[in-house]
């Protein structure tokens, strides 16, 4: 199953946002579009999706199998987005319904593409947690989503995204919430899911490292229009636009200057460096620790043994 996107506008108030983007994404490809704050990423996504806001207007073509799917009316879009593509933005926190548990709503993304009782949604919810490497699946369905750690939202939000069992997945800015060593985590899930499920990827960043570690080709934005696109090890080694140029400058500064980066980047390279291992070992068990911690929203009775640690239990 293969998208193709072609010539895609988008017009906010006669402005144009998104200004004639074309690429492909063949079954089975991760591609990842990036562009700096601003360049049409997330609009572009929505686009394909059909989830514009109100104002905005498309044209273009978007070929979901060969099939037109721009302008389709909003009932086929959404039986399309339960069926076929599935989505994960980038703050859990808007994804998740507050005030209902993890286990009931990763259940109800089982209902949309089964016919399954709620007693058996909720069976199938545990085993689909355990598929994103949630610890303790059996206990976290009775959570709420205030309950959970950052990474752990993420994963469920990318747990009810799959349990449609999609064949593409559309990713914006997943992981930009996260901290930068939880992320590594979620990328590797992610990747591995995705590989293992023979979907294709649509995932989108502005930071040329993480792309580099799930896609393996890149569309680069600016403006709303692609100036460059192509294989990822090519972009990493001639990138011929000055945008990832710049890119490639700010992906390198932070990976070999980690005090550039998110504080906690640096706390874990200290704390990697005075236990020995290289700071791109996200598996440490130094490094899982002192950045689980700080992940904010843990209460007290969520399980924090080490094995629970976002980045150590990838499968
Ligand atoms: N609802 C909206 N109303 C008006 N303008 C908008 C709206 N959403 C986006 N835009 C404008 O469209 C342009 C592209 O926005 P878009 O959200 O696609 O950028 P992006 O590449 O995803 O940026 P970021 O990395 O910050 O998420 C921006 O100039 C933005 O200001
Ligand atoms: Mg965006």
């Amino acid at each position: 199953m293969s998208l193709e996107v072609t010539d895609l506008r988008v017009e906010i108030g006669g402005r144009p946002v998104v200004d004639g983007v074309s690429f492909a994404v063949p079954d089975g490809a991760r591609v990842g579009i990036i562009g700096e704050s601003g360049s049409g990423k997330s609009l572009t996504a929505l686009a394909i999706l059909g989830l514009l806001p109100d104002g905005a207007r498309a044209s273009g073509s978007v070929r979901w199998n060969g099939r037109e799917i721009l302008g389709l009316p909003d009932r086929e879009l959404a039986r399309l987005r339960g069926d076929d593509i599935g989505m994960v933005f980038q703050e859990p926190r808007t994804a998740l319904n507050p005030i209902r548990t993890v286990g009931r709503q990763i259940g109800e993304s089982v209902r949309i593409h089964e016919r399954v009782s709620r007693r058996e949604a909720l069976r199938r919810a545990v085993a689909e947690a355990e598929r994103v490497a949630l610890p303790d699946p059996e206990r976290i369905v009775s959570r709420y989503p205030h309950q959970l750690s950052g990474g752990q939202r993420q994963r469920v939000a990318i747990a009810m995204a799959l349990a449609c069992r999609p064949r593409l997945l559309i990713a914006d800015e997943p992981t930009t919430a996260l901290d930068v060593t939880i992320q590594a985590g979620v990328l590797t899930l992610l990747r591995t899911l995705v590989q293992d499920a023979g979907m294709s990827l649509v995932f989108i960043t502005h930071d040329l490292a993480v792309l580099a570690q799930v896609a393996t080709h890149a569309v680069v934005l600016e403006h709303g229009r692609v100036v460059e696109q192509g294989g990822v090890a090519d972009l990493l080694h001639a990138p011929s636009s000055p945008v990832t140029q710049a890119l490639l400058r700010d992906a390198t500064a932070t990976l070999w200057h980690p005090e550039r980066a998110h504080p906690s980047v640096s706390d874990a390279a200290a704390a990697a460096v005075q236990d020995g291992p290289a700071l791109t070992a996200p598996s440490g068990g130094a490094i899982d620790a002192s950045v689980a911690g700080e992940d904010g929203a843990t209460p007290p009775t969520a399980p924090t043994e080490p094995g629970a640690s976002e980045t150590g239990r990838t499968p």
